[in-house]
């Protein structure tokens, strides 16, 4: 039998004890090591989870742990530190979304990661959501024709504790953006990799409605052209009434497919066509809901080279996506999107 996969985490907050819940649901996966700067949940973590080796400082996990590959889930800003530490001492790593706040960083970790030979992957697991990849897989066939437009609206509250169990999601410098980084770059990717053209320009808005003492935005809408001349529409909210799903609409000459999710715990997408038959679309492997399935398909890419939709270089054009919102926010105009590396 072949031995355990084992990640060490770094950071140990929300999506982390998330993660971590995932790992001990799936066979062949193990926490090897964890690290938190916070002693409290460093403690809470190991011991919920029963992690032997802890750490109070990120650095010293990787020098000490001998882990098949790191897990890092810390906020926005370092993700490109620890990102960076961890590929210069030949560590391949799962990030969490987004790969980092500038991209510049982004693509200089892609270039480093590509140069070693590494795996860097983003936690990108939507796109392991079933109905969410038939959704990629039938715009990508053309069973919807020509794709003229895509409209994707991202409704999710956040209350107060938000920002107040995590400080840092509240300040530009650390978390780069709000609610169009954090929360509606999980769909953005999705509509992008379904309608199979790169961003070429985008006009963005922003504001804060309910949330009015933070610098990040609780509504961003925006307006994104791809390469192709098909237009995406984007509406991403933290200030509604709660428990409503993501809604994707991609709009072909032939037929239009509709999505509603996500696959979460309990899984619970939906995919709707108008216009053309519903096809069936396998999981390349197994899992419950996306967190698991990107998990085992991150191991296997590790392990054994399988292909795997999440390296990190596949997540640049929806970065550069959102951080072109952000400026023709700003400047009030329409931003041409930055390209880097292979996009
Ligand atoms: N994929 C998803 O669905 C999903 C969901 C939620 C959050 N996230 C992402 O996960 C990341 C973390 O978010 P969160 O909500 O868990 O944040 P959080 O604030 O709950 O947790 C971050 C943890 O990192 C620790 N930390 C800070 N600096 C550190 C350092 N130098 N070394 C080690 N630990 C350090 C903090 O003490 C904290 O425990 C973000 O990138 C966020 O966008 C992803």
């Amino acid at each position: 039998m072949k031995k355990p996969f084992t990640l060490g985490f770094i950071g140990c907050g929300d999506i982390a004890v998330d993660l971590a819940r995932v790992v001990a649901m799936t066979p062949g996966v193990k926490i090897g090591a964890c690290a938190d700067i916070n002693a409290a949940r460093l403690e809470s973590f190991s011991r919920r989870f029963g992690v032997r080796a802890s750490h109070g400082d990120g650095r010293e996990l990787m020098d000490r742990e001998k882990v098949d590959a790191l897990y890092i889930c810390v906020p926005h800003y370092l993700h490109y530190p620890l990102v960076a530490e961890a590929l210069d001492r030949g560590r391949h790593v799962l990030c969490e979304k987004p790969l980092a706040i500038t991209m510049e960083q982004a693509a200089g970790l892609c270039e480093t990661a590509r140069a070693k030979g590494l795996k860097l992957a983003v936690n990108y697991q939507y796109r392991y959501d079933r109905r969410a990849h038939a959704l990629i897989m039938l715009c990508r066939e053309g069973l919807l024709g020509e794709i003229s437009h895509c409209r994707v609206n991202m409704p999710w509250r956040r209350g107060p504790e938000y920002f107040e169990g995590g400080p840092w999601r509240a300040r530009k410098a650390e978390a780069g953006g709000g609610t169009l980084l954090t929360q509606a770059s999980h769909w953005i990717d999705i509509a992008l990799e379904a309608m199979g053209s790169a961003p070429a320009a985008a006009t963005g808005m922003t504001a804060r409605r309910r949330f009015t003492d933070v610098e990040v935005e609780d509504l961003g809408m925006g307006m994104v052209e791809l390469e192709n001349g098909a237009l995406l529409g984007i509406s991403a909210a933290m200030t509604v009434n709660p428990h409503q799903k993501v809604k994707i609409e991609v709009y072909g000459e032939r037929g239009t497919a509709i999505y509603t999710g996500p696959d979460d715990f309990p899984p619970a997408s939906k995919l709707k066509l108008l216009g053309v038959k519903k096809k069936r679309y396998s999981m390349p492997f197994p899992g419950l809901f996306s967190l698991q399935r990107n998990l085992i398909g991150f191991a296997r890419w590790v392990r054994d080279d399988a292909p795997y939709h999440n390296g990190a270089e596949r997540s640049l054009p929806t970065l550069a996506t959102v951080l072109t919102l952000y400026r023709s926010a700003e400047s009030g105009r329409k931003e041409a999107v930055e390209k880097r590396l292979s996009e």
